[in-house]
């Protein structure tokens, strides 16, 4: 079995085999800047973990885990437009590099090249595998335009958002393991419940997401911090004060978020006084504490050897704390 670490080497090693060159280079130059040495590799390291813990080959995975990272980086690519995101890894985002009609084309031939990529394996799972991937495609199309919906409205409930980033980060995780339990010939019982894990640690994912835009460190981070405020965004942050507010408090947070001031320090300074004196962080922790606890019975609840699982416990407590 392959440790956490050495699955997000297999990754790499398998990443710095593809080249994403072409012409013409203005529409590859940009997929070759997003897909090299990009990101943590997250969603295919949880695919091979999945295959690898139902006894299969991570070989077999090899391309449905690089079709999986080509199109979580598509979305990333209109992510960034559609929230006017400057940075990403530390780096400007490609409608910041180039610009916004190079965002999106690039982002859809991404789109096509993880297609092509599950293609590449023909295996009997195969229709089973894309109906997976499909079907997730149009779900996190549907999440993002929720969480657009939501920049507008000061009334969505902690249900509707739980949906929306459901729809929009948790059902990519439950995909990439799902499929990697399917390479793995896993029994309908044990994708169900892998798929449930992913769905767990998906809704923690955002969570975290949520609170490093909002305290974490952007060396570390890579991406600009204060941005869902200054968007506006519906995050689990903003639903919490909402809900511990005292009258004023509960009147003057939707007051800041219907503006959007051109400087937004003063705005964000405001917000984070307020997340500060509510403590809003430490319930948004213990939120993601139980997500995890939840998703530790999904992975329980499978009944294979605790070495076969090893690498998933070990991702799952990476991403419990992660700064990045
Ligand atoms: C960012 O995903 C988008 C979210 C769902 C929050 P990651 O945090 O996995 O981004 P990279 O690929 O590691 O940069
Ligand atoms: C991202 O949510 C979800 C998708 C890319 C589908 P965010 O907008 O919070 O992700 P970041 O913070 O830009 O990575
Ligand atoms: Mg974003
Ligand atoms: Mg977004
Ligand atoms: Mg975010």
């Amino acid at each position: 079995m392959y440790s956490y670490k050495e699955l997000i080497e297999k990754v790499r090693q398998y990443f710095s085999d593809e080249h994403f060159t072409g012409t013409p280079a203005e529409l590859y130059k940009p997929i070759e800047y997003t897909l090299t040495d990009g990101g943590k590799r997250i969603r295919p390291v949880l695919m091979l973990a999945a295959t690898q813990m139902f006894d299969g080959d991570i070989d077999d995975a090899r391309y449905a885990a690089i079709g999986i990272e080509t199109f979580h980086n598509f979305t990333l690519l209109h992510d960034d437009l559609m929230d006017k995101s400057p940075l990403r890894r530390g780096k400007p985002t490609v409608y910041k590099k180039w610009d916004e009609n190079t965002a999106i084309l690039s982002g859809d031939a991404m789109n096509t090249l993880a297609w092509h990529y599950f293609l590449k394996n023909n295996n009997r799972k195969l229709p089973e595998i894309l109906k997976t991937f499909e079907k997730t495609s149009m779900e996190i199309c549907e999440g993002q335009q929720y969480d657009m919906n939501f920049e507008n409205r000061t009334d969505v409930t902690i249900a509707e958002y739980m949906e929306m980033i459901r729809l929009k980060t948790a059902v990519l995780l439950g995909c990439a393991l799902k499929i990697g339990a399917l390479y793995g010939n896993a029994t309908e019982e044990e994708v169900d419940n892998i798929y449930s894990f992913g769905i767990n640690i998906g809704l923690a994912f955002q969570l975290r997401d949520d609170l490093l835009d909002a305290y974490g460190d952007v060396a570390t981070f890579g991406k600009q911090t204060g941005t869902d405020i200054k968007d506006n965004k519906k995050t689990y942050l903003f639903l919490l004060a909402i809900q511990k507010a005292d009258d004023s408090t509960r009147q003057r947070l939707p007051e800041l978020f219907n503006t959007t001031p051109i400087d937004p320090s003063a705005k964000i300074q405001e917000v984070l006084d307020i997340y500060a004196r509510l403590d809003i962080k430490k319930d948004v922790e213990d939120a993601i504490a139980d997500l995890h606890h939840k998703a530790k019975e999904n992975l329980d609840n499978i009944k294979r050897p605790e070495a076969n699982k090893q690498a998933l416990v070990e991702i799952a407590q990476q991403l419990l704390n992660r700064k990045l």
